[in-house]
């Protein structure tokens, strides 16, 4: 779990980034923002988007969606908030501050759950996808979206020596898609799709199916 540094650190970092992120990350980050909206829309109605930010996605669910947003980041949400209400946004049931690591939903309540370019910045990602995995409903599912980081060569050596800097400013550079594919094994999740989008593939879609009911009662016969 993030300890009390990392998380007072980040909501820092996003209190200063909040008046001006639209303007640096609106369409720097759509491609992949779209395309996990996309992939998320159809995995049922009830969804959960943590770390929603501004709420940049949230005009991607149509009305008969139930979106709740959840952030570290008070002043994000409220910029989220400010948007919800400008374009009377009917399928965002509500938005509250939390964090990954903790989410204050009881098992099982939603379809999916939606991780746009968080699930990098949180130290201890595994025990943020376990609580995604707590809540998601049996047959649910996982959708991430980051920009992951090089596996290996010279780009992953860069990534390596700029994650601190990065870490300062609130991104990440070196994250492994191997992180997330170890965690869905031991999970009991599939790995479903992994998707490479934008320019040059710079984005990452990856969609994780719960399957842990079938993983049960095969271990179970
Ligand atoms: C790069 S922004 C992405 C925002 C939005 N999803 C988007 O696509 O523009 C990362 C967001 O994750 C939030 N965040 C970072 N760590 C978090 C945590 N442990 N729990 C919840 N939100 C977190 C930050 O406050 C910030 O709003």
């Amino acid at each position: 779990m993030a300890d009390k540094t990392d998380l007072s650190m980040m909501t820092r970092i996003y209190a200063k980034w909040a008046p001006v992120y639209d303007m640096l990350y609106g369409r720097l980050l759509r491609p992949g923002r779209e395309a996990a909206t996309r992939e998320a829309l159809a995995c049922g109605r009830d969804i959960l988007e943590v770390g929603v930010g501004t709420g940049l996605s949230l005009p991607g669910y149509p009305e008969g969606y139930r979106v709740v947003g959840v952030d570290l980041s008070k002043p994000m949400l409220d910029r989220a908030a400010e948007k919800i209400e400008r374009l009377g946004l009917k399928s965002v049931t509500g938005l509250a501050v939390m964090d990954a690591c903790r989410l204050g939903f009881a098992d099982a309540c939603f379809d999916a759950v939606v991780g746009q370019y968080v699930i990098t910045l949180v130290p201890d990602a595994e025990a943020a996808l376990d609580e995604f995995a707590r809540v998601c409903k049996p047959g649910g599912d996982i959708v991430l979206v980051n920009k992951i980081g090089a596996e290996k060569g010279f780009v992953a050596f860069l990534e390596r020596i700029a994650a601190p800097i990065a870490r300062r400013v609130g991104l990440s550079s070196e994250f492994q898609l191997a992180r997330i594919r170890n965690w869905a094994s031991k999970a009991g999740f599939a790995v479903s799709s992994v998707r490479r989008v934008g320019v040059a593939g710079f984005y990452t879609v990856v969609r994780l199916t719960d399957r842990r009911t079938e993983r049960a009662e095969a271990k179970a016969a």
